[in-house]
């Protein structure tokens, strides 16, 4: 009989690919992933460590599994209880000091280990396994080829690791040195992925843009040159890369973006302040200045082009003049959509260490100052789709019955009234509505297999 696997996921999306890879790497052993707790048989939780608030969410997670566990147990059978991820990394045998009845801890560069790991807890139930290890080996060529149905917008992990130490940043210790997966094991899995029903691939890494990988026929390429080789793969109508560091931001990568049509014009470049003296003290290696003419070649390649970005509100020694220079910054670059945090010091970065914190109340005024700024840009950027015909790729349902919920080229989530099957399709969609986290729209064209369909939904023929 199947065994039941249940996968929590908190965190990034290289943290969603990799809970897929888990699932991949269980699957030979007779896990069936479910989409609930009650009775799994395996209970994976992978999470994060970037922010104060991730571990808290992880141990009350456990708090409520831990009578799923037990009831498991007095049924005559066994939950196997693990964590994976950042925190698993970071605090290790901490987690299971706290909660001893975890079974498993394990970091993200153990995952191909996971058979022996699961045998190992299956056999000798009580015998803690923690594994932190960065092997020598590299799980991307160990692990089992994506068995991925994963819908039509896939991620795909080509670097992982970090050697930057930004001062705030958890990341190079929870995930190890900069890796870049060869181009071409990315490109057979981009294949895979295509063959599974994927129109739209994001790669990964948490500085993908610093990928550097063994070319096929020898030598090296940059990310630029493995996006013209994924634009080759027939049925791969989209591509979009995340996370870039602003400092891999290369020549070829900003020419792709005038030369390669399948890369979407839409790029998260987090730059977490505005300020010179706080991008040093955080050691980001970049100027404010650096950023701004970085975007500007991304626009002058490609004139549509979206910027989202990534700030941090309150590094320690943030004075108002500081913070008045990340404002200064979004209004100059225009942001189309952002994420904002207060800085949260974590354990073992240096900045933790640094005096001069920034008090709560005044990182949550800052916070509220700078989301309302772009707040107000992203409704504007929206705002001005109104009239527009965008194509959209319809990834699930809408909010209500006969709608589908789709993505524009720009990341703008779109609804519009469309038959099911056109899930996983592109479709020219024209802009009626929009708000701020959001479009309304009408299918115009190109998507109907019929004239029937098109009169259903009112579209002249
Ligand atoms: N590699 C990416 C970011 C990865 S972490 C980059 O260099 O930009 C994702 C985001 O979390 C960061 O961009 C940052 O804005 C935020 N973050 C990371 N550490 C943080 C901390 N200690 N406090 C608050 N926000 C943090
Ligand atoms: Fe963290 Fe900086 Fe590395 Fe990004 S570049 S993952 S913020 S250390
Ligand atoms: Fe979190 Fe680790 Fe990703 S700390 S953001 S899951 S790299």
């Amino acid at each position: 009989m199947a065994k039941k696997l249940f996968v929590r996921t908190w965190g990034c999306q290289m943290n969603v690919y990799d809970s897929q890879r888990m699932a991949d790497v269980l699957a030979p052993l007779g896990y069936e992933t479910v989409d609930a707790p009650d009775a799994a048989d395996m209970v994976i939780l992978n999470t994060c460590h970037i922010r104060e608030k991730a571990s808290e969410k992880l141990f009350s997670e456990l708090g409520r599994l831990r009578p799923l566990q037990t009831e498991k147990a007095q049924a005559g059978g066994r939950m196997i209880l693990a964590v994976a991820g950042c925190v698993a990394q970071a605090e290790g045998a901490e987690i299971r000091a706290r909660a001893p009845f975890v079974d498993m801890v394990f970091g993200p560069q153990t995952y191909h280990q996971l058979p022996e790991m699961v045998a190992r807890a299956a056999r000798a139930a009580g015998e803690p396994i923690v594994n932190t290890d960065f092997p020598v080996e590299n799980k991307f060529d160990l692990l089992p080829e994506t068995t991925a149905a994963g819908g039509p917008s896939a991620f795909l992990s080509v670097q992982e690791g970090c050697d930057k130490f930004c001062t705030f940043c958890v990341v190079p210790y929870t995930r190890g040195a900069e890796y870049s997966r060869p181009a071409a094991q990315v490109l057979s899995e981009a294949r895979r992925l295509v063959a599974g029903g994927a129109v739209e691939i994001t790669l990964l890494g948490q500085n993908v843009n610093a990928w550097h990988g063994d070319a096929p026929a020898g030598g090296t390429w940059g990310l630029g040159r493995l996006i013209r080789a994924l634009a080759e793969v027939p049925g791969l109508a989209r591509i979009r890369y995340t996370t870039s560091h602003p400092r891999d931001m290369d020549d070829d990568l900003i020419a792709a973006h005038a030369e390669v049509p399948q890369l979407m014009p839409f790029v998260h470049l987090p730059v977490q302040s505005g300020s010179d003296r706080i991008l040093a003290a955080m050691n980001r290696k970049h100027r404010a200045d650096d950023y701004r003419r970085i975007v500007d070649r991304l626009r002058a390649a490609r004139a549509d082009l979206a910027l989202s970005g990534d700030f941090i509100v309150g590094f320690p020694g943030e004075t108002d003049a500081d913070f008045e220079a990340t404002l200064r910054l979004v209004r100059d670059v225009q942001h189309a959509s952002a994420y904002s945090f207060k800085y949260s010091a974590r354990p073992g970065t240096p900045a933790s260490g640094l005096g001069d914190q920034v008090p709560e109340a005044v990182m949550a005024a800052r916070l509220e100052t700078l989301q309302a700024l772009l707040i107000e840009q992203q409704t504007a950027f929206n705002a001005a789709m109104v009239g527009r015909t965008v194509p959209v790729l319809f990834d699930r349902r809408g909010r209500r019955a006969g709608q589908l919920l789709g993505k524009s080229p720009w990341m703008q989530s779109v609804h519009a009234d469309a038959p099911a099957r056109l899930s996983g399709t592109i479709a020219d969609v024209r802009i009626e509505a929009a708000g701020p986290n959001s479009l309304t729209g009408r299918i115009v064209t190109g998507a109907f297999a019929s004239g029937a369909d098109a009169a259903a939904l009112g579209v002249p023929a």
